[in-house]
């Protein structure tokens, strides 16, 4: 954790600087409205870097690199150097580094930290969900009618805009609220905190989600992918909250 830690507070660092003089950044274009500039590429080689050093043997799954096998074929650090780079590139304040350690492919330990606040998600598995050494935990509320829910939005380029279109009209009327951030790290990070009750989204890639699932699930959270299921990551759909809104909210994704 110490070892996370001093990552992803580098990196932050490092998108901070890079956050200040946006448009003097390169950007390209990985696919549709699919951006990475050389603030994504440094924090990466950042992230790397470090946890190189203190674990020489660990493999890698990273956004910007792709994998590099290590020694050890159990352990692998999951990587996501900028969560929320279409923010980012925009000058708005919403993003995080989100780091996780896998063991034999299943998430053990993540961080998610959003530079911009200061504020440093923590958890291991076993040990609880820290917010800046604070223990957090998902909310109590347990009718989706109190609820604020977060999503994702299918935009340009990826996504089913008509399947979207069902799930908002049968679950916007049941809900406090609908909320979409753009940086899916965070989002699993607030659920953890009880910030938001619930939230879901389709078409995610393990580094937006490993870091966040730790969290969840160490805050008193469910999580599963929109089968009920446990296979969030070879899937790419996810949805969390606590044991009753997560339930009534699938249940609500399934129907639609
Ligand atoms: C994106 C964010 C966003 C989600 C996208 C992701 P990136 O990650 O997490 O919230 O809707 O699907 O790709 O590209 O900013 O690291």
């Amino acid at each position: 954790m110490t070892v996370m830690v001093q990552a992803v507070r580098k990196a932050g660092r490092s998108l901070i600087r890079d956050f200040g003089e946006v448009e003097n950044l390169q950007v390209s274009l990985k696919g549709p409205a699919n951006f990475v500039s050389n603030a994504d590429r440094k924090a990466e080689r950042i992230l790397q870097d470090e946890l190189t050093k203190a674990r020489p043997s660990y493999g890698f799954i990273m956004e910007e690199s792709g994998e590099v096998d290590g020694a050890d074929e159990s352990h692998r650090w999951i990587i996501d150097p900028l969560d929320g780079t279409t923010n980012f590139l925009h000058g708005i304040p919403l993003f995080c580094v989100s780091l996780a350690l896998a063991r034999d492919g299943v998430p053990v330990a993540g961080v998610i930290y959003n530079p911009v606040t200061d504020e440093l998600f923590v958890a291991e598995k076993g040990a609880g969900a820290f917010m800046n050494d604070r223990r957090i935990r998902v909310a109590a509320r347990r009718n989706l009618a109190d609820a604020v829910v977060c999503c994702g939005l299918p935009h340009m380029g990826r996504g089913d805009f008509a399947q979207f279109g069902r799930e908002y009209a049968t679950i916007a009327p049941k809900v406090a609220g609908l909320r979409r951030t753009g940086t899916a790290a965070l989002d699993l990070a607030w659920v953890a905190a009880g910030r938001f009750d619930a939230f879901w989204e389709r078409g995610l890639s393990p580094w937006d989600m490993a870091a966040g699932i730790v969290l969840v699930r160490e805050a008193g959270g469910y999580v599963s992918d929109l089968d009920g299921g446990d296979k969030m990551l070879a899937k790419g759909d996810i949805i969390v909250g606590n044991d009753t809104v997560r339930r009534d909210l699938l249940a609500l994704v399934s129907k639609a």
